[in-house]
Formats: C-alpha cells, structure tokens, sequence
C-alpha cells in the first residue's frame, strides 16, 4: 500500500516525521539529502522513535540509545534491541510515499 507522507520540501535534513496508517506507526526521514522510512516504534521498548535523532545513518532511539540503520533497518546498538524494517519512498513531483 502506497501512503501519501507529506511534500519533500517538508523532510528535513536529518529530522524525522511521523505518520500512522493502517494503525501502525511510521517515520520518514532525510540523511545526507536521501530520503528513508522505517518503523515508527523502537524494538526495545516500543517508544515513539518520532523523538529520536538522525546521525551517522542511523536513527538513534532517545530512550535507551538503540540505534538502526536507515538504510536495512538494521539494529546497530543496543543489545536488547531486534532489527526494525525500513520501506521504500518514492516522489511523484513534490509528494513523498512511503509503501508499507
Ligand atoms: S525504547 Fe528505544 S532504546 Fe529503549
């Protein structure tokens, strides 16, 4: 299912925003001017990874520092942590999608 998340112009270098659908919890993203989304909830304790930070290609979760790749989901810190999924974004003009 492809989800409407926003204008490109509206994703900020390294910042993250949040969407829901289908009841699940999304964040998209920009590092290094290349768009990304994964899971919206941090596979150690489900917070909100809408609060984290994007650094070094990882999203970084505020809460115990887990942090996955933005580029396979793949955990990278944390030992508690499990690997997240990332989705495919694509632009058509100014829209970003996000299929999940
Ligand atoms: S909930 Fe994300 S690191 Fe603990």
């Amino acid at each position: 299912m492809k989800v409407l998340v926003g204008k490109d112009a509206d994703i900020k270098e390294g910042r993250l925003k949040g969407f829901v659908a289908d009841g699940r919890k999304y964040v998209v993203g920009r590092f290094m001017g290349k768009l990304f989304a994964m899971d919206g909830k941090c596979s150690h304790a489900g917070f909100d990874l809408i609060y984290g930070t994007v650094r070094d290609g990882a999203v970084i979760c505020p809460a115990h520092g887990a942090a996955f790749d933005i580029s396979d989901g793949r955990k990278v810190a944390h030992a508690g942590a499990r690997d997240l999924r990332v989705y495919i974004v694509s632009l058509e003009g100014e829209d970003v999608h996000v299929e999940i």
